[in-house]
């Protein structure tokens, strides 16, 4: 990518699972019980999900953001930029395709989840017309590994 171009937004692959997951680390999404290598191949390789980013042409992953639906709702995750690429558009260029993506496979509602203690997020989501909903997200592990 030159400054000036728009930046491509291509579905990442086995190629890109390196640079995917060590943009993640850097961008601090990673998390001891959810394996990102696990999570990524879960993605790409699922029929309703996908791993969506940017890559330079030396191969870099510079953004990225997870898309996946269940039919009605569409999901994001893990959407990052690399630290020294924020605040120039990359963030909502990565959601735009999000929605795309989403949209395309006929969803009509996207949502995500902002983790407690990375509340700062919230403003950046706010410029994307994202708000608060009302409801708790429960959970519970359906395996002990
Ligand atoms: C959140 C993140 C993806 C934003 O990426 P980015 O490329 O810097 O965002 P953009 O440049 O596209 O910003 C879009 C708009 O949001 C605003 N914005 C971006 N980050 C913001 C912040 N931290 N606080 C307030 N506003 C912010 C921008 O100023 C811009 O506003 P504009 O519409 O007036 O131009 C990036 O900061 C990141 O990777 N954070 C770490 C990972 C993370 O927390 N991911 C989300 C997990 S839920």
């Amino acid at each position: 990518m030159t400054t000036g171009d728009a930046p491509r937004v291509v579905e990442l692959g086995d190629a890109e699972r390196t640079g995917a997951i060590a943009l993640w680390e850097a961008c601090g999404l990673t998390r001891p019980w959810n394996p990102p290598d696990t999570d990524f191949d879960r993605a790409v390789g699922g029929p309703t999900s996908a791993v969506l980013g940017v890559v330079e042409p030396d191969g870099t992953v510079v953004a990225t953001a997870m898309v996946g639906h269940d039919g009605h709702r569409g999901w994001v995750y893990y959407l990052a930029v690399a630290p020294a690429r924020r605040r120039s558009g990359l963030g909502r260029v990565l959601m735009t395709a999000a929605e795309q993506w989403l949209g395309d496979a006929g969803v009509p509602k996207v949502q995500l989840m902002v983790r407690t203690g990375n509340e700062a997020v919230q403003a950046f989501y706010a410029r994307l017309g994202y708000a608060e909903q009302d409801t708790v997200v429960l959970g519970r592990w359906l395996r002990d590994d």
